[in-house]
């Protein structure tokens, strides 16, 4: 059975891939979630391909999805909200994702805050979230998700800080199950954020699977670097790290990067 196919006959969601685009070989499926959004497609659409030949990443960097072992996919979402609340969305879809991992592959997955998700600290999954305006309010905001499910090896480069489920679990995982999962968790969660707008009813749960809790990080800001321990997120989705003086600082998603001191987590 194909991805499509498989996927459509395992969605138990009540309203997100209701829409379902499945490409054998695209650009980037964010991309394609952009067109069908500017073409009316429905809140919740899910576009999924194989293969991306400009599969993209944060900060304009490229991301690798090889064909028939990696899920590519992006979620058109059209929330009435602030626009500095968008980047949240990413938060809940890195939950969704190690919720899926955990519950197929019985993996401890863990969340690099922001946008990725690791298994034994190494990268398995990267968020990109762009949002659309129109005037001065949101027009839709997509959520793409790459995770690095059936490849057997990894590319010199990337090996030390990357891996798939497969190389942690041993054994093929079905892609049409962790689609399903992710769809499934990524579907409450957000429903869940809306009926308050914030995370403070999910921040507990996100905070115990930061992969840097109570850990020492160093947060790489282009107005200047600093070292503290990661105390978990608030309500708004910032991290908030508690400095050698007691005093804590708290960091938005936007152009920051987290790094443990000893390595990529
Ligand atoms: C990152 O870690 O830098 C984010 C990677 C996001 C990749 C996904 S794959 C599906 C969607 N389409 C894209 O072009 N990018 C995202």
């Amino acid at each position: 059975m194909d991805l499509k196919s498989d996927i459509a006959n395992k969605l138990k969601t009540k309203w997100i891939g209701k829409q379902i685009y499945y490409y054998e070989e695209t650009l980037s499926t964010n991309l394609d979630c952009k067109t069908l959004a500017q073409n009316d497609a429905l809140e919740g659409t899910v576009v999924i391909a194989d293969y991306q030949t400009k599969g993209r990443g944060r900060r304009g960097r490229d991301w690798e999805s090889p064909k028939g072992t990696s899920i590519s996919f992006s979620i058109l979402l059209r929330p009435r909200l602030n626009p500095d609340k968008a980047s949240m969305l990413t938060l809940l879809q890195a939950m969704a994702v190690v919720k899926a991992i955990k519950e197929v592959c019985n993996l401890d997955a863990k969340i690099k805050w922001p946008n990725d998700v690791v298994v034994n600290d190494k990268k398995v999954c990267g968020i990109l979230t762009e949002m659309h305006m129109e005037t001065d309010s949101v027009f839709c905001v997509i959520v793409g998700t790459g995770i690095n499910v059936n490849q057997e090896c990894i590319s010199e480069e990337l090996k030390q800080k990357a891996t798939s489920l497969r190389i942690e679990r041993g054994n093929e995982i079905s892609r049409a199950d962790i689609l399903e999962r992710v769809l499934y968790w990524f579907e409450y969660y957000y429903d869940s954020f809306l009926k308050i707008g914030d995370l403070s009813t999910l921040q507990t749960t996100y905070n115990d699977m930061l992969v840097s809790m109570n850990r020492e990080v160093k947060v790489l800001d282009p107005m200047g670097s600093f070292q503290g321990i990661a105390k978990g997120i608030n309500e708004k989705g910032e991290l908030i790290v508690q400095l050698k003086n007691g005093s804590l600082q708290y960091v938005y998603a936007g152009e920051v990067s987290v790094r443990g001191l000893y390595g990529y987590v």
